[in-house]
C-alpha cells in the first residue's frame, strides 16, 4: 500500500469533496494543491493566472506536488490539468495510489456552470470548451491512474469514498 492517495480528474469532478471525506474516513490529512498555491501566493488562482501567467502557476504547482508527495498519510487533491505535466505524475506515483474521478461531462457542466474561479472555464461556449478539454485530457487521466471511479449526477459521494477506500486498503 502506498503512503498517500492522490485524486486526479477534470475540474468539477469532485476531487475536493471526495478528498476531504476520504481523508476523514481513513484518518489521513487532506491537502488541496490549488488551495496551497493560493495560500502561498495570497491570492486566488484566477488572479495568479492574470497577473503572473499560466507558466508561473504551473511551475509552482509542480514544486508543491513534488514537496507534498514526500509527505505521508495524506490525501492529495490535484488541479484538473496537473496530469499534463509528466513530472507531476512521476512525483505522485512514487508515493501515492492515484485515483481518477471519471465524472460525466453533463455532470461536470452542471457543477461548474455557475462558478467563476476557474480561469479556463470563464468562457461563453462553456459546454463545447469542456468537451474539447476533456477529449484532450481523458487519455492522460486514464494512463496516469491506478484506479478509475465513475461518477455521474446520481452517484452517492459516500459510495464513491467507500469504493476508493476499499481499493486503497487492498492495494
Ligand atoms: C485547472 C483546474 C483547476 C486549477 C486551474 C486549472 C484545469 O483546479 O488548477 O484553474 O485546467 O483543469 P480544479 O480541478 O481543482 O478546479
Amino acid at each position: 500500500m502506498k503512503d498517500n492517495i492522490a485524486l486526479i480528474g477534470f475540474m468539477g469532478s469532485g476531487k475536493t469533496t471526495i478528498g476531504r471525506l476520504l481523508a476523514k474516513a481513513l484518518d489521513m490529512k487532506y491537502i488541496d494543491i490549488d488551495r496551497e498555491i493560493e495560500r502561498i501566493e495570497k491570492r486566488p488562482v484566477t488572479e495568479i493566472y492574470k497577473e503572473k501567467g499560466e507558466d508561473y502557476f504551473k511551475d509552482l504547482e509542480r514544486k508543491i506536488i513534488a514537496e507534498e508527495s514526500l509527505e505521508n498519510n495524506i490525501v492529495i487533491s490535484t488541479g484538473g490539468d496537473s496530469i499534463i505535466d509528466n513530472k507531476n505524475i512521476k512525483s505522485l506515483k512514487e508515493t501515492s495510489f492515484v485515483v481518477y474521478l471519471n465524472c460525466s461531462i453533463g455532470c461536470i457542466y452542471e457543477r461548474v456552470k455557475d462558478k467563476t474561479h476557474r480561469p479556463l472555464l470563464n468562457v461563453d461556449n462553456l459546454y463545447e470548451t469542456i468537451v474539447e478539454l476533456y477529449d484532450k485530457r481523458r487519455i492522460l487521466y486514464e494512463i496516469s491512474c491506478d484506479f478509475i471511479v465513475d461518477i455521474d449526477a446520481d452517484t452517492n459521494m459516500y459510495d464513491t469514498v467507500d469504493k476508493i477506500k476499499q481499493k486503497y486498503i487492498l492495494s
